[in-house]
């Protein structure tokens, strides 16, 4: 299958309008992407790709997934826009499978992205300690380095990285960082009995595809019981099978009161969740938040189908093969070339770490990747991020090694 190949002006041109009229707060690969199907992409001069970045690991079940475009279509015949002072069929039937799905859930708030999901739940941690009657210097919310939150005010004070911080002073008061797996320090920091919430994701994506080390979560949330705090989880990247359950934190047999989804909730449409346990699930009233588009019939629509394709047995199953297939894969090219000296993450989250003889050239080796038809991500300057489809074949993801293979080959001019 071909892309509508654009003559080579037309693409420049293109580009030429991304740079002259956005925002230039991206640095977008110098490609127009046209089309997509499964795991492969096709860019507006008809080269072909395989895709191990899934639009930032949000395209779950890859790209032009017959279900969820049948679901968007059907939809889109029928009704768009309701707001929220008016109910809508898909919204509804959403929030109670979600719930249902996530097996600690009683209420569920529908967005648009990951950052409104946290913004929500930052919201509702603060409104549940008021409610308690405790002053707002004793709401802290506890976040740790390295970790990603989203962009909003509130989202990028609880991301512990300074470099997303800087300029935005003054930033909202109440947060506080402690190093990720540092149980010592999370003690110390939830000491003086002010701490209202531990945030946290279950794997660090953008700070470098780090994984809760083996029961961290389950000593945070103990913690959190001692000292009367409530355990967010932002699953945002980790969430919807990407670690190889429907839940990444099912596989750390901890039970959350905040649970925050986006990305591959919507398989490619955006779409934001944030789910309340019993706990905190009535502590927001009428007026206490909202958002004109949140709960979209479209957006819903589109995220029921996707919600019940993750959570399917052959998707786990997948998730764990490729995970495997893309695991030994990356250890055979990082021994050819002694290139990586570590590959870590969880499921089909995965990062492959450079050695400090490559530290900060991730991007280069992207760009070789690129070149080569293979698209995948960076997490921070040293680390390869691959986070493809979970339904992706063993042929692309044998397509795609051979690529990055050829990737290194030409990185490291071999
Ligand atoms: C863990 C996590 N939380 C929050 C966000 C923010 O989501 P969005 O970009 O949809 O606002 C991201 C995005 O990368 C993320 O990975």
């Amino acid at each position: 299958m071909n892309a509508t190949t654009l003559p080579a002006g037309d693409t420049a041109a293109l580009l030429d309008l991304g740079r002259n009229y956005y925002l230039p707060v991206y640095r977008p690969r110098e490609l127009v992407l046209e089309r997509g199907q499964g795991s492969r992409l096709w860019d507006s001069a008809g080269r072909e790709y395989v895709d191990l970045a899934a639009g930032i690991a949000v395209c779950g079940l890859g790209h032009n997934d017959p279900d969820l475009h049948a679901a968007l279509v059907e939809q889109a015949g029928k009704l768009w826009h309701t707001s929220n002072v008016f109910y809508s069929e898909p919204p509804l039937r959403l929030a109670e499978e979600l719930v249902a799905a996530s097996r600690f859930a009683r209420r569920v708030f529908l967005c648009n992205s990951g950052t409104e999901a946290n913004e929500v739940a930052i919201k509702l941690v603060r409104k549940w300690a008021a409610a308690q009657g405790r002053p707002p210097q004793q709401r802290v919310i506890v976040t740790f380095r390295g970790s990603f939150h989203g962009r909003t005010l509130a989202a990028v004070t609880a991301t512990a990285q300074p470099k997303y911080q800087e300029g935005y002073e003054p930033l909202p008061g109440g947060f506080r960082y402690v190093d990720f797996n540092d149980i010592v320090q999370l003690e110390t920091a939830m000491a003086a009995g002010d701490v209202a919430a531990v945030m946290i994701e279950p794997v660090q994506g953008e700070g470098g595809v780090m994984p809760a080390a083996s029961g961290f979560l389950r000593q945070v949330r103990l913690l959190c019981d001692r000292h009367g705090a409530l355990l967010v989880l932002d699953e945002i990247q980790a969430g919807m099978g990407r670690t190889g359950t429907l839940f990444a934190h099912w596989q750390d047999e901890v039970v959350p009161d905040i649970v925050t989804l986006a990305k591959a909730l919507g398989g490619g449409f955006p779409v934001g969740a944030m789910l309340a346990g019993p706990k905190v699930a009535e502590a927001m009233q009428f007026g206490a938040h909202g958002t004109t588009f949140g709960g979209n019939p479209l957006a819903a629509a589109v995220a029921r189908v996707a919600l019940r394709k993750l959570a399917s047995p052959q998707v786990a199953a997948n998730v764990t093969r490729q995970s495997q297939a893309l695991r030994d894969g990356l250890a055979a090219i990082g021994a050819e070339f002694d290139l990586f000296e570590q590959v870590r993450g969880r499921g089909l989250m995965l990062g492959a770490v450079l050695k400090p003889a490559f530290a900060g050239r991730a991007g280069e080796i992207l760009d070789h990747a690129a070149a080569h038809g293979l698209l995948a991500l960076q997490a921070g300057p040293d680390v390869l991020r691959l986070v493809p489809a979970l339904n992706i074949t063993d042929a692309d993801v044998a397509e795609g090694l051979k690529r990055l293979r050829a990737a290194a080959a030409a990185f490291l001019g071999r």
